[in-house]
């Protein structure tokens, strides 16, 4: 039986193609803390607990479901847009300090994998 040389090559092709597809990557947990800390983050936010800013696990139930959450998140730690914090006084929010796009993605998979928390109100409409 003469095999079809043709048919084998492009299954090849196909399967390369399926493992080379980005799989949602593992968060990689270490690196978004290390990086949140190196960018001063900390000082305004905690996994658990509101400080000036909401706790990340609170970011996560509330954008739970938003399909824009990731998109989202990511304009707010790289544009520097203004927040307003419970005294009603207003900043540009803290710019994340990386450039690496992997890097901030990183960070926000992680903070919108956090579970437990509860939705907050912000202070500004988004
Ligand atoms: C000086 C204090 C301060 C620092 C530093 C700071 N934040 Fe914030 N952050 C805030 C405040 C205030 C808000 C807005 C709260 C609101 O609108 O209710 C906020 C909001 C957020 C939100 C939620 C945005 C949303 O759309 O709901 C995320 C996520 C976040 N910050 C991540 C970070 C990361 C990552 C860093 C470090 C690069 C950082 N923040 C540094 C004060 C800070």
């Amino acid at each position: 039986m003469r095999v079809n040389f043709r048919v084998l090559i492009s299954m090849f092709v196909a399967t390369g193609a399926i493992l080379a597809l980005p799989v949602h990557a593992a968060v990689d947990v270490e690196a978004a803390q290390a990086l949140a800390k190196s960018s001063g983050c900390t000082k305004c936010h905690a996994v658990d607990k509101k400080k000036d800013g909401p706790a990340y696990r609170d970011v996560a139930a509330s954008y739970k479901g938003a399909a824009d959450a990731e998109a989202h998140l990511i304009h707010h730690i790289t544009s520097g847009e203004k927040v307003k914090f419970d005294d009603g006084h207003e900043e540009d929010h803290k710019k994340v300090k990386s450039k690496d796009p992997a890097e901030i993605n990183n960070l926000v998979g992680w903070i919108l994998s956090l579970e437990g928390g509860k939705k907050y109100t912000p202070n500004t409409h988004h």
